[in-house]
């Protein structure tokens, strides 16, 4: 069975924890080292990963090339506007053809079930780099800075303040997946989609209230209020007052709490500068360990 990273809710929690594992031990390894240089068991030697992107991107771009070429594999980047994908050739055909070209593919989709098609006749494994509906690699680059600065995660209470968007989307999949508690605020009218919800189970609260979320929450988690696609700026400026990630919020969670933002961020919007650059805020050593992440997702599709 070839093994995609699509989403977390698909995984098995152990395959998971094994990763993540994975990536502590990457990161640990290479303490010291240059960029460039190839971890010792080099699991990706020989292997391409092709990259696409159909929306903009600065960590998922740099942080999967730096992973390929650490891991001692090579990549390919490619917009899917610069590709006949961005003319029309049907996603499958896309596809069957890379199959036959490179020995992985990472994509990048403004619509989720363009993935998930790929994935489907896709011989090579398929890693979701973030669609409209989740971004499962933020999500355990996350949960290894959590675990980095904070100790494991499995009984931890961590607060979602904002859009109940694709990033909150993963981590309502990762709470059962890890043994985690998520307590999401969210406006009524950008509250997370049902589905994903669900996939939370017990162990995902809903509130439109920040201030029930966040009290004594381990970790503070927030992301823009206008995801790549969201047109409605202004509404959503709205509907987000109210929701801003500021001191007197994180004093609400629990001494020490931690917060994390996949960034970009939008200061001033969900988050303040006085916060995203305070002792409590983790957002450098979070988008740095995409990298670490990524490399222990990727060693696992390639060990099937
Ligand atoms: N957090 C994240 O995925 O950032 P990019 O959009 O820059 O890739
Ligand atoms: N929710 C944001 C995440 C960006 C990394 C978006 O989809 O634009």
């Amino acid at each position: 069975m070839v093994r995609h990273f699509l989403d977390i809710h698909r995984l098995e929690a152990a395959d998971l924890r094994a990763i993540l594992d994975d990536g502590h031990a990457r990161k640990a390894a290479r303490k010291g080292r240059p960029m460039g240089w190839v971890d010792a068991d080099a699991p990706a030697r020989d292997r391409v990963l092709a990259m696409i992107f159909e929306k903009n991107s600065t960590r998922t771009r740099f942080s999967f090339d730096a992973a390929i070429r650490q891991l001692g594999g090579s990549g390919i980047i490619a917009n899917a506007g610069d590709m006949q994908l961005g003319r029309g050739e049907p996603v499958e055909d896309t596809a069957r053809v890379l199959s036959r070209m490179v020995d992985a593919v990472m994509i990048r989709a403004n619509v989720h079930e363009d993935v998930e098609h790929f994935a489907r006749v896709s011989t090579v494994p398929v890693i979701n780099g973030l669609t409209d509906r989740s971004h499962p690699c933020q999500i355990l680059a996350d949960l290894m800075t959590i675990e980095e600065h904070r100790g494991p995660i499995a009984g931890k209470t961590i607060a979602w303040v904002g859009d109940g968007n694709n990033v909150c989307a993963s981590f309502m999949h990762a709470a059962p997946k890890f043994g985690f508690h998520l307590n999401v605020a969210c406006p009524a009218e950008y509250h997370p989609d049902l589905v994903d919800l669900q996939r939370g189970g017990s162990a995902v609260s809903l509130t439109a209230d920040p201030r029930e979320a966040v009290a004594g929450a381990d970790v503070v988690v927030t992301d823009t209020w206008v995801s790549m696609g969201d047109g409605d700026y202004e509404a959503r400026l709205e509907a987000f007052d109210g929701y801003t990630v500021d001191q007197a919020l994180m004093d609400l969670a629990a001494p020490g709490a931690a917060f994390l933002h996949c960034l970009p961020a939008h200061r001033g919007e969900e988050v303040t500068d006085g916060v995203i650059d305070g002792p409590a805020s983790l957002v450098w050593d979070e988008a740095e360990n995409r990298i670490h992440a990524q490399k222990a997702v990727l060693a696992w599709c390639f060990a099937g």
